[in-house]
């Protein structure tokens, strides 16, 4: 992985699509000036969670949020996915309104967790028809496409029966991303995909990743810290920093411009901490529970 982060670094601009390429009709999502907050105490200012945001991603684009934490990325995805409601700003898939088109919308999306508690006591067998029933699948085809997509994952049919609260979380990860593959998502949310998964299963779900945008022209949204993971997937990256979105752009040109504006060396770790304004390490994490002094 660092040889071939090494080599996009230096690789001109041109080898990625840029935004402009990307076909006519209602992007695959449109956030326009999103905003949400949360009141955790009475006494101080809420949180400014996500803080006017404006997003267009066109259809097979992967897209890739970065930010430390508790920056706003896991918001953001929660308010496209409709698990949060927007306190102002509005939000379209493929043209539909998220919230007066409720239901057109939410079968367009698929948002991938491996936190849901039925998730895990269900096997992934279980998972998978359930999921193929939800969408109105036909039962057969849902098992046969579910087979198929668990054996590009690396998943053996013996582990299809035990529920997957037994599984480690790399393999959970799996079934979740399955899952919402199974339903042919057509915008796919992925809440940091790769965390915590062995190199090997790290590499499966990216290439995986790719696969969807080239053959079934998903569109995804992903968040990641794995900064090579970031210049490798994604078409366009977004940067956010307390709420706000604070750069976006291809990776190339986002590792030029640090590069010119600011001295920096040309790398995506620049551009992050110039565009954060702090380190991979720091947590501006603010209004969760803390431990009393
Ligand atoms: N349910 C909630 N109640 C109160 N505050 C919240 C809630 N969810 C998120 N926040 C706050 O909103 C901000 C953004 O959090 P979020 O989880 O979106 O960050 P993140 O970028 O996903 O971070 P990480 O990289 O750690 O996953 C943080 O200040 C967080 O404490
Ligand atoms: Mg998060």
């Amino acid at each position: 992985m660092s040889i071939a982060v090494l080599e996009a670094t230096q690789s001109p601009a041109s080898s990625r699509p840029i935004a402009n390429e990307f076909p006519a009709g209602p992007a695959a999502l449109l956030v326009d000036h999103a905003t949400k907050w949360f009141k955790v105490d009475r006494r101080k200012p809420p949180v400014m969670a996500v803080d006017d945001v404006s997003i267009r991603i066109e259809r097979g684009e992967i897209y890739g949020l970065l930010g430390a934490n508790g920056s706003g990325k896991s918001t953001f995805i929660r308010l496209v996915s409709g698990l949060l409601t927007l306190d102002a700003g509005r939000v379209e898939v493929f043209g539909h309104d998220l919230v007066r088109e409720e239901m057109a919308v939410k079968r367009l999306i698929n948002r991938v967790s491996v936190d849901a508690a039925f998730f895990k006591k269900l096997s992934p067998a279980e998972n998978l028809s359930f999921a193929a029933r939800l969408y109105g699948l036909d039962a057969g085809e849902a098992r046969r496409k579910a087979a198929l997509i668990m054996a590009r994952l690396g998943i053996g049919e013996k582990r299809m029966g035990r529920p997957v609260e037994q599984m480690s979380r790399g393999m959970q990860q799996k079934v979740a991303i399955a899952r919402a593959i199974l339903t042919s998502p057509t915008l796919l949310l992925l809440d940091e995909p790769t965390t915590g998964l062995d190199p090997r299963s790290k590499l499966d779900v990216q290439s995986f990743v790719e696969e969807l945008r080239a053959d079934h022209e998903a569109t995804i949204v992903l968040t990641t810290h794995d900064l090579a993971e970031a210049d490798r997937l994604c078409g366009r990256i977004g940067i956010l920093a307390g709420g706000r979105l604070t750069a976006e752009e291809t990776p190339e040109r986002l590792k030029t411009r640090v590069a010119f504006e600011y001295g920096l060396p040309p790398t995506l770790e620049s551009a992050f901490m110039q565009y954060t304004g702090r380190s991979l390490d720091d947590d501006v994490e603010e209004g969760e529970a803390e431990p009393a002094e």
